[in-house]
């Protein structure tokens, strides 16, 4: 190698803003050590999902947007590896780096592996072991390809052992997404969202729903909007819904001249606001990954409507309650919360707001 490493950071999707935020900030810290470029495929494009994520983590503009834009699996990945091999064989850098289990993430990984370039996965090893989420497929491929992985907490490095690879290659170096947490808590205590949405602290549910295997199923759906607007006969329930969510609630006529009065359906919240509205709630209702993760370092009970969680470690040791869609068990959940239960948890292992300096100096000590 000669010069300064050229490392590009590849984003896509609302839950890879926050992770590769801290690592932009940290790797352009050092300008003489490392040329740092970042490429947004453009798979999220609404300014709700996307911009003004850019806007509020302080990321710079990124240097390269693909503007792939929706499609299926395959024709979403296959965009982003016809516009990003263009990119990357223009800048043949010395490292890619990719975060999470996106579709970019797969993409991305793909490329690389093609092109012999070296790739570093930031939140390696995690699985559901569940083959229907498309994410879970995105890791192991993404996992498999890499040449540095990046663990976040004890059950990736063991998944990871037993996928037999090999140990010089990882690296555990804890939650990435807590270091923006860390970084945005104090500025997004001053949001006013709750005077704006009329909510008091620790009174409302804070809820988000937009897996697949939840919402494109129209009586799946049904039952779990019938089961939140039941829910918010007992307590307030806001719910910041994703596009995809949106559009299948009117396509399948839900909601279509009922109202409850106790739900709130808003626009996707930003990072500040929906930090703050997780911080003040009571319970957090969701099928989102970095959510149960958010609320384990913030100590607020969660309940997940997923019957499996790549994320162990919010389950073992912190907040999570996974309920999957049965209303029942979602239902008597949040009655254990109401009557004081399930605040019991711990910050897990390297969740600490260090792990992008972690990353750097092994980054140091590999690329320099
Ligand atoms: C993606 C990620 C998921 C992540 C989620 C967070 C994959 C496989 N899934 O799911 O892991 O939890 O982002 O948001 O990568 N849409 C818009 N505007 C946008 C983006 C999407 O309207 O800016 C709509 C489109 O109709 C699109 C649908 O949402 O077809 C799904 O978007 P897509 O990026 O394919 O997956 P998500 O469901 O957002």
């Amino acid at each position: 190698m000669t010069g300064k490493p050229k490392i590009v950071l590849v984003v896509g999707a609302r839950p890879n803003f926050m992770k590769a935020a801290p690592l932009m900030d940290r790797l352009q810290q050092e300008p003489d050590r490392f040329d740092t470029i970042l490429i947004h495929t453009g798979q999220h494009y609404d300014h709700n999902l996307s911009q003004l994520f850019f806007d509020q983590l302080g990321m710079p503009e990124p240097d390269s947007y693909l503007g792939v834009g929706s499609g299926t699996h395959a024709h979403q990945t296959a965009r982003i590896m016809v516009e990003l091999e263009k990119e990357l064989m223009r800048l043949k850098p010395d490292l890619v780096i990719v975060f999470g289990d996106v579709n970019s993430t797969l993409a991305a990984s793909v490329v690389c592996a093609k092109l012999c370039l070296k790739l570093a996965h930031v939140e390696a090893g995690l699985r559901s072991f569940d083959n229907t989420m498309p994410e879970e497929i995105n890791r192991i491929v993404t996992d498999r390809l890499s040449d540095y992985l990046f663990a976040t907490e004890d059950a990736g490095l063991v998944n990871l052992r037993n996928e037999g690879v090999p140990d010089r290659k990882v690296f555990f170096t804890g939650n990435i997404m807590i270091d923006s947490l860390v970084n945005h808590l104090k500025a997004a205590r001053e949001s006013r969202i709750l005077e704006k949405l009329s909510l008091e602290p620790r009174n409302y549910v804070a809820m988000t729903m937009h897996r697949p295997a939840n919402v494109d199923d129209s009586e799946t759906l049904s039952r779990l909007i019938k089961c939140v607007a039941d829910i918010s006969e007992r307590i307030p329930v806001v719910f910041p819904c994703h596009p995809r969510t949106a559009k299948r609630i009117k396509e399948f006529g839900i909601l279509d001249g009922n109202s409850h009065p106790g739900l709130t359906i808003e626009q996707p919240l930003g990072y500040l606001d929906f930090l703050k509205l997780q911080a003040e709630s009571k319970i957090v209702l969701t099928d989102s990954g970095g959510i149960q993760e958010e609320t384990t370092y913030l100590g607020i009970p969660c309940i997940t409507m997923r019957t499996t969680t790549e994320l162990v470690a919010t389950v073992e040791v912190g907040t999570n309650t996974l309920c999957g869609s049965d209303p029942q068990k979602i239902s008597a959940a949040v009655d254990r919360i109401l009557e004081g239960g399930g605040t019991e948890g711990r910050i897990p292992d390297l969740w600490d707001g260090n792990t992008s300096s972690r990353i750097v100096e092994i980054l140091r000590q590999k690329l320099l």
